[in-house]
Parts: C-alpha cells; structure tokens; sequence
C-alpha cells in the first residue's frame, strides 16, 4: 500500500512537470510560432504523459494538454466554429507501432482486414480549413484548438494556389457543390524557402530558420500584404464537410480534390494491405531530403471514408489513420561544453559536447561546431540549448542556439590561446581561418601522425590504428613516426591488452613496411597537400628521400600539379629540426626503393565491374578512403543503393542504406569483410 501511494504521488509529480513543460511548448508552437523543442521531442513528451495518464487514469485532469486538440487560440484574429472536429493524429514511430495499431482497430471492425489503405506524406505546415460556398472561397481558418479556428481569410486570398473559385477549370463538367469545407497544409517549398532567404541575406535583412514556422508565422500576423510576399504554396488532403455527394473513399477524395483545381501532393499511393502500406511509408524515408517540401512521416488512412467514420475517434485521434513519423533528423539538447580537437596538420577545431539526445535512430554527444568563426557568427554560449541535425549518413553538427530559452547562466565562449593537449601557444596564419598548434611534439598531433604513417594508402602497418597509437605515445614508447621502427615485442607487451601473438604480429607488420616504396613513405609523413597522388610524382621524380628534402621551391614548383602552396609547404617540412630528426633515424631503416609511378597499372584490376556502396563509420578507414581502395582495385563507388549494386559496406550506423541492400539482397560487406575482399585481390 505504502508503495502504491509513493507511486502515485512520484506519478502526479511528474504529471505536473510534463503538463508544464507540454503546455509551455505549445505555446511556443502554436502562438509564439517559435518552438524550442523538435517536434520529436515534443511527441515523446506527449507519449509519456499520456502513457503515465493511462496507469493512473484518476490523475487526469480536464485541463490536461492530453485532452485537446492544438494550442491557444491568439485573440488577435476572429474565432472560426469547425463544421466538424479538425481532428489531429496518432503516432507511431515504426512498423511495429503501425501493425499494433492496425490490430487495434482490427479488434473493433472485421472490415478493417479487407481494407485498403492510402498512404500520403504527413506536410509539416500550418493545417488551414477553407469553407467555399457556390464554388466561391468564403472563409479560410487555422486549425485552432480543433473545434474552433482563426479567422485567416484575408492571408490566405494571398496564396496563389488557393483556388478562389472552384473548379478551376470553369470549362470542365464538374459542379461544385453548394457547400464544400477542405482541409490542407500551408507551407513553403524548400527552395521557395531558400530563395527567401538568399534575397534576404543580399539585402543584408536577418534570415528565417525553418520553413514551417515561417509558414505559420506569415500566415497568422495581421498584414495581408506581408503574407503576399511570402512564397506561401498549398496542398490539400481532405473534405471535411459538404452538401454535395461526399466521395466514398480517400483515394477518390484526393482525385476529387485534384479536379477541382486544389493542389494535391504528388506520390500518395494506395496500398492493398497494412505490410504494402508499411513498405510504401518506409519508401518515403529514403526520398525525404529530395522532396520539394519538408514531410515529418507518413500518413496511413484506411481507404473506406464509411469505415473511417465508423471506427470513430479516441480523444483527438480518429482511429482510422495513424502517422508514421520518420526518424528525427533535427533535436536540441543542452551544449555542455566545446571540446578541441587538434588534427594531424595541428588545426584546431573546436566540437560540441553535448547532453545525450537521439536522433536519426542514434544516441549523440559530440557533434561538430565547424570553425571558432561559425561558434562567433552564430553567437553560440556554453550552457546554450542548441538545434543539432543528423541527416543520412552525415555527422551531426550544431546548427545554432535557441536563444529564446536562455537565462542568463550561458557563458560566451573565448577561443582559447594554448593547445589543450601540450599547453603551448596556438597560432592563426594571415589570411586563414583555422587555428593551430604548431608544436611538433604535441602528443596529440603525434597519436594522428602515427595513424597516418601507419594507415592503408602510406605504410600500411596491419594492425596499427589510432588506439594503440594512443597507448604508445601515453606511454613514451614513440617520440615520433620513425621510433616505430625500434619498437620491440616486449615495448608491446608493456601495453594494455597484448599478448605474445598479437605483440609478435604488431612487431613483424611494422618490420615488414621497411619494405614499402618511396611513393608510400612521402605520403606517409603527413606534409600538408602531400596526398597520394603528389606523392607519387614526388618519389617518381626525385628518387631518393635526401634529394627531396634538400629540393629547393623552384625545383618543386617545377612539377605539374605542384603549386606554391605545396611546394612552400614540402620545403618547410624539411627544414623543421624535429623532421630532420626522423630523417636520420628512417634513413638508417631505408631503403626505400622507388618503384613505378602508375598506382593503377601496379594492381590488377580485380574488382572491375562491381559496384559498390559505403555507408556508417568504418573504423580503420574514411569512407572516403575505402572508396579509393576500391576504385584503385577497378571498383566503382556510388552514392545509393539499387538493384545494380553488388556490395554494400557497412560500418557502424549504417541507418537506411542497410535495410534498402536487404530489402533488394544485396550483399553486405562489414569492414573486416571489405579489407579481406580488397586483400585477396592485392598483388604484392
Ligand atoms: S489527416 C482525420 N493527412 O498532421 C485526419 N494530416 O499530427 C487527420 N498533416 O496537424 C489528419 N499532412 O494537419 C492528414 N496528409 C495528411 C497530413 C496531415 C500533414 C497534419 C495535420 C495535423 C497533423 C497531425
């Protein structure tokens, strides 16, 4: 008993801050027009109170946010009464949440498993409900609280594919009814929207975050001709009351719409059953990024309007149609702090550290901030709330601070003057924006030069990755990339994790790069601009390792696709007294022969006609060098999966690329399979 009264009173605590929080949101949604939450985030919070409200049902309160539709009215505009209830959706997350619901309603109505259902885009806009009478557009509202609107009308005569007059098409043998009421979705297209926004910034007038709000925004001030001037576009969706012969099922509905003359979205389809219509949403996942307008989900609707009636409602949600919501792709979480990164060639770049948040399917902490310029332009401060985007494949990164939720306590950030990692003083270049430390020594700069010298295209010693690059450099074993070589099986042993093998191994892959070419060594000492292909025609034309560092600018300039950058960069490599050092101790490993030039001529062209995709985090690899790998063996890299594809290689995080290879059989590679691949085909 004791328990159940510590439950409840834990559970009514709760209730409060999550109606709060709930109410506090919507307000800033659906009033203010400038939320501080993602939609996703907002989702989850309605979840939990409305999970929690069903465990303890005698907690519900009749101002609960769980028992109405929408947000606060703004009494700047008329009140608008619904001809019918505007009613809002339920939400699922994935199929499985789908399937749930379709057994759900299958339990009310047997009707439900011959059903057919439509499956449309979920339009992240502003719902509109335009009444026409005699084919006139009389009256167009906001959705409101779902039973009363805002009077908008005069806004919406500005958007120029609203149909003034219905059908459009005054030649064509439809009527329209006396009275018809649609509903829609005003919202601006992506490129609309950054065509705006490019005016904008030429004008040098502050730019708009996201459409939707834009959208909402535009459409909900008082000024008609500001509404005019905004690239508002329109798609409808449904008939929500009319004297005339109401269509029998949405697909008609939709093709009604569409002769009338409303715009209605492209790719709505019509699935025979609930698993065609699951599939058919998931579809949309992949084309999201490249449609004209911005979709949070999908929407499934049974197909029958008589059985979509008949299934009734359950509180705002009509039991008939649920939304598939995709994956978020932009969250805000807590900026904890920003971290430095310091890379092989010594930039610093600065990363957000921030509270653990789930987007795009995965648990993020770290995202990146770009440059300091981009933390200043943005006016990014520690303790921000901050929008991160994870889309696809990429990285996420900080798009910038919700300033509206600031309290003060958000500390400005100081770009700091000493490395991080060895305290000494950083330095900017002129006319560069990125910030390094120049010191050599620097143990981080050390750990990232080890990784290259040790990484596939320069010395490719098997084995050797970041990890153990740390530890040797943690434990003083390594000053530099040429004390490698004098590392024994016991200095291996001494580490963490290594046994008499593995020591062994490490020790004979290391050995065994004594024989690499010339060409691979110069890419692997890391001078700046000195890739693989420069490299190559350093080592094709200079021949020895001496002969290169004592080359002077003009001679390096002398060579085609050597610039002065390059050339002043190669020099100054040369003339550290750190790298003299390793010089000496490589020339005693040499001899580093130099071989022919033509990388491609050398391997066998083994992997000539397959097709390949890459997609997640590999570990010892970049994406990017996995696909030269590949392309060196004759292989060709493409961006997305389809039937041509004969290898997808998946590293960590594959997201939707993996579930579309398995869905069309393709074979998956993981990385240690990848390397075996490209191993086995390997010549020398
Ligand atoms: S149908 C009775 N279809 O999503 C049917 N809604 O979370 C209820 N929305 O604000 C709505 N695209 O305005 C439907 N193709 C679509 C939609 C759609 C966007 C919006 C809707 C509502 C929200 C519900």
């Amino acid at each position: 008993m004791a328990k159940k009264g510590e439950g409840m009173r834990a559970a009514r605590k709760r209730l409060e801050q999550l109606r709060q929080e709930i109410n506090f949101h919507n307000y800033r949604y659906h009033v203010v027009d400038s939320p501080v939450v993602s939609d996703y985030e907002f989702d989850m919070l309605l979840r939990e109170l409305q999970e929690l409200e069903q465990e303890y049902p005698d907690l519900i309160t009749s101002d609960s946010p769980s028992q109405r539709a929408g947000a606060g009215l703004s009494e700047r505009f008329t009140r608008v009464q619904h001809p019918a209830p505007i009613l809002s959706l339920g939400n699922a997350f994935n199929g499985e949440e789908v399937r749930a619901w379709y057994q759900r309603i299958l339990k009310l109505n047997q009707r439900v498993s011959n059903s057919e259902f439509v499956v449309e885009p979920k339009l992240d806009g502003l719902t509109v409900v335009l009444h026409y009478e005699n084919g006139i557009f009389i009256l167009g509202s906001t959705r409101g609280d779902g039973e009363f609107g805002e009077d908008i009308t005069a806004n919406l005569r500005t958007v120029n594919s609203l149909p003034l007059q219905i059908p459009v098409d005054q030649k064509s043998n439809l009527q329209a009814p006396n009275r018809l009421v649609v509903r829609g979705e005003a919202l601006i297209m992506r490129s609309d929207f950054d065509e705006m926004n490019k005016r904008l910034l030429e004008a040098g007038e502050r730019t708009y975050v996201n459409p939707r709000n834009t959208a909402s925004g535009t459409l909900r001030q008082l000024n008609p001709a500001a509404t005019a001037a905004k690239p508002i576009s329109l798609l409808c969706y449904s008939i929500i009351a009319t004297d005339g012969q109401m269509p029998s099922t949405q697909w008609e509905a939709l093709h009604y719409l569409k002769e009338l003359g409303f715009p209605i979205t492209d790719g709505v389809s019509l699935s025979e059953d609930i698993e065609s219509a699951i599939h058919a949403g998931d579809a949309w996942v992949e084309r999201r990024d490249a449609l004209p307008f911005e979709v949070d989900g999908v929407v499934l609707k049974i197909n029958d309007l008589n059985l979509f009636q008949e299934l009734g409602v359950v509180g705002k949600d009509p039991r008939g149609a649920v939304a598939l919501k995709f994956p978020a792709q932009i969250v805000t979480t807590m900026l904890q702090d920003i971290g430095l990164n310091v890379g092989r060639t010594g930039v610093v770049t600065p990363y957000a550290i921030l509270e653990p948040v789930i987007v795009g399917g995965v648990t993020v902490r770290k995202a990146t901030l770009h440059n300091f310029d981009f933390i200043a332009e943005k006016d990014i401060r520690v303790g921000d709330r901050v929008e991160i985007k994870r889309a696809g494949d990429v990285i996420p990164y900080v798009i910038g601070p919700v300033e509206a939720v600031r309290d003060g306590s958000e500390k400005a950030y100081v770009i700091p003057e000493k490395c991080p990692f060895c305290d000494q003083k950083l330095e900017q270049f002129p006319g560069e924006v990125a910030i390094y430390c120049v010191n050599a020594a620097c143990p981080v700069q050390l750990v990232r030069n080890i990784e290259h010298f040790a990484s596939r295209g320069a010395m490719d010693i098997e084995g050797l990755g970041i990890k153990i690059a740390e530890q040797l450099v943690e434990q003083g074993l390594v000053k530099d990339v040429a004390d490698l070589y004098s590392l024994t099986k016991e200095d291996f042993l001494s580490l963490e994790g290594f046994a008499d093998k593995k020591a062994e191994n490490l020790v004979l892959s290391i050995q065994t790069s004594r024989n690499r070419d010339l060409r691979r060594l110069v890419a692997a000492l890391g001078i700046r601009g000195v890739g693989e292909v420069v490299a190559n025609d350093l080592a094709g034309n200079f021949n020895e390792l001496e002969k290169l560092a004592t080359a002077t600018i003009t001679e390096l300039e002398a060579l085609e696709g050597i610039g002065p950058n390059i050339a002043q960069a190669i020099v100054d490599w040369f003339a550290q007294p750190s790298n003299k050092i390793i010089l000496k101790k490589l020339n005693a490993v040499g001899p580093w022969e130099t071989s022919q030039i033509d990388a491609e001529a050398e391997v066998e062209q083994t992997l000539s006609g397959l097709t390949f995709v890459i997609t997640g985090t590999l570990s010892s690899m970049k994406r990017s060098e996995a696909k030269a790998l590949i392309e060196r063996y004759g292989g060709k890299v493409t961006g997305s999966v389809s039937k041509s594809t004969n290898y997808l290689v998946a590293g960590e995080s594959p997201g939707s690329k993996l579930d579309k290879a398995k869905s069309l059989g393709v074979e998956v590679l993981d990385e240690p399979n990848l390397i075996a691949l490209l191993e086995q085909n390997r010549t020398e």
